[in-house]
């Protein structure tokens, strides 16, 4: 496939260069693709998202103020006046500004993981100028989007990824690296979810979590942790596949032992 790619990449550029237009990027899933509005997009802030995304049938921001992302703006780990580490500053703000080290918002706001949205405003196409975290086309795409603030990673020397641009894929940039998964530690979602059998069938966090849902679930999940598993394994039910475990277990019980997002298959008994 990369042979191809660069064969086909070398054509393109021919024509790109003739005809003043194309980008190669687009053409090959292995170049990592953003996007080209986000080069000169800015951050507006979740408020003007709220003007046309509070509506009666689907009061999007509503449900969104009720989750734990919107309460990070609240409960920040600096106090007033502080200075917080980038990589600590990184993780509980909207619109992050490596260069000035400021930020559009407190907290995980809309454009935390819908990107930038001053084209998208202004813009007659609505889709094509806001990334639709779903929509993405890898799972290295998807897994990135969240786990830049959920993963324990390096990019050479910097402990987060400052430069992220939307629809980039983590795990195939120059120089990053992901730290070793340690038992029971937070926000390492994605070292753990890389490993699983889901993100080899193209399962991300997105097919399980949501920031704004109408019923709102514990750990922001789409549905009850059950109901949940159980729309993918439906023959895995607990009467079926564990009739003996405790009245209160739930399929996290047994297969996310601490929390845990690989998945793995316990040992049975
Ligand atoms: C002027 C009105 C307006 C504003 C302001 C606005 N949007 Fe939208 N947005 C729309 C319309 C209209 C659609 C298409 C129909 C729909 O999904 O409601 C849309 C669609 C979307 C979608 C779905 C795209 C897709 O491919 O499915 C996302 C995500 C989105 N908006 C996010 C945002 C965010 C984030 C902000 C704030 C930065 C924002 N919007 C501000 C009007 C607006
Ligand atoms: C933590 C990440 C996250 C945050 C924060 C977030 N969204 Fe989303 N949004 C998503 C994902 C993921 C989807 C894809 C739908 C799904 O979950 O299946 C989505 C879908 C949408 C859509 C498409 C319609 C739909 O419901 O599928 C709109 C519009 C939208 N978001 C607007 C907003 C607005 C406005 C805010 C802020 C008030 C916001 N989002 C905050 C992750 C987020
Ligand atoms: C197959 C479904 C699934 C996928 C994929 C998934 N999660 Fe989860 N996640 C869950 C469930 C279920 C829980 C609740 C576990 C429990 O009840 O103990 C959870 C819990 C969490 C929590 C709360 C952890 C805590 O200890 O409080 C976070 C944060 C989280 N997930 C983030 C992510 C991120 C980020 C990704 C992608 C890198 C992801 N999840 C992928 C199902 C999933
Ligand atoms: C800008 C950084 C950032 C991004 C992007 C982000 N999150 Fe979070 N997320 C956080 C922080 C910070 C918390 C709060 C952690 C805490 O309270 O300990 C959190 C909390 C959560 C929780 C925990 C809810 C609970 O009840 O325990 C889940 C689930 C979650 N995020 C999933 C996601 C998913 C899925 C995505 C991508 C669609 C995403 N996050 C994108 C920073 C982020
Ligand atoms: C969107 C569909 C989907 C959802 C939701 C989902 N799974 Fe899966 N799961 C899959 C697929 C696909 C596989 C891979 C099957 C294969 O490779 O044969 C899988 C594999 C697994 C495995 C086997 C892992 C191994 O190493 O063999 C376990 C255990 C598992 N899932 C548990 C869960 C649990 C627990 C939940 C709920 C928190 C869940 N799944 C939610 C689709 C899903
Ligand atoms: C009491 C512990 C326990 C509970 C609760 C539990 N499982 Fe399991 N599960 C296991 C064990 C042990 C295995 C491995 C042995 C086996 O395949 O039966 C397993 C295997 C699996 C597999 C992989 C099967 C395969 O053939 O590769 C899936 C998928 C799965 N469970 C889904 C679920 C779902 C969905 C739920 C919730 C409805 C759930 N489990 C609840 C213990 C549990």
């Amino acid at each position: 496939m990369k042979a191809l790619c660069s064969r086909i990449s070398w054509a393109y550029a021919l024509a790109a260069l003739l005809i003043g237009l194309v980008t190669t990027a687009a053409l090959c899933a292995d170049t990592p693709a953003t996007p080209a509005y986000l080069d000169t997009a800015t951050y507006k802030g979740a408020s003007v998202c709220k003007m046309c995304h509070n509506k009666k049938d689907a009061p999007i921001y509503t449900y969104w103020e009720a989750s734990k992302h919107a309460a990070v703006a609240k409960n920040l780990p600096w106090k007033e006046g502080e200075t917080p580490a980038v990589e600590v500053a990184y993780r509980h703000v909207t619109g992050y500004n490596p260069a000035t080290k400021t930020w559009k918002d407190k907290g995980v706001t809309c454009e935390a993981c819908h990107g930038p949205g001053s084209a998208h405003m202004m813009a007659k196409d609505k889709k094509v100028t806001i990334i639709n975290p779903a929509s993405l086309k890898t799972a290295g795409q998807r897994v990135s989007l969240c786990g830049r603030c959920h993963g324990q990673y390096t990019i050479g020397d910097q402990k987060v990824a400052v430069n992220y641009k939307f629809g980039q894929d983590l795990l195939t940039t120059e120089g990053f690296k992901l730290a070793e998964v340690q038992e029971g530690k937070p926000m390492q979602e994605m070292n753990e979810v890389v490993t699983s059998k889901h993100f080899a069938k193209d399962i991300t966090c997105v097919n399980c979590h949501s920031s704004h849902v109408a019923t709102p679930q514990a750990h922001q999940l789409k549905q009850p942790v059950n109901e949940l598993c159980l729309s993918c394994h439906k023959d895995k039910t607990m009467a079926v596949h564990a009739p003996k475990a405790a009245a209160d277990a739930t399929c996290a019980t047994c297969h996310m032992p601490k929390g845990s997002h690989a998945f793995a298959k316990p040992k049975a008994e």
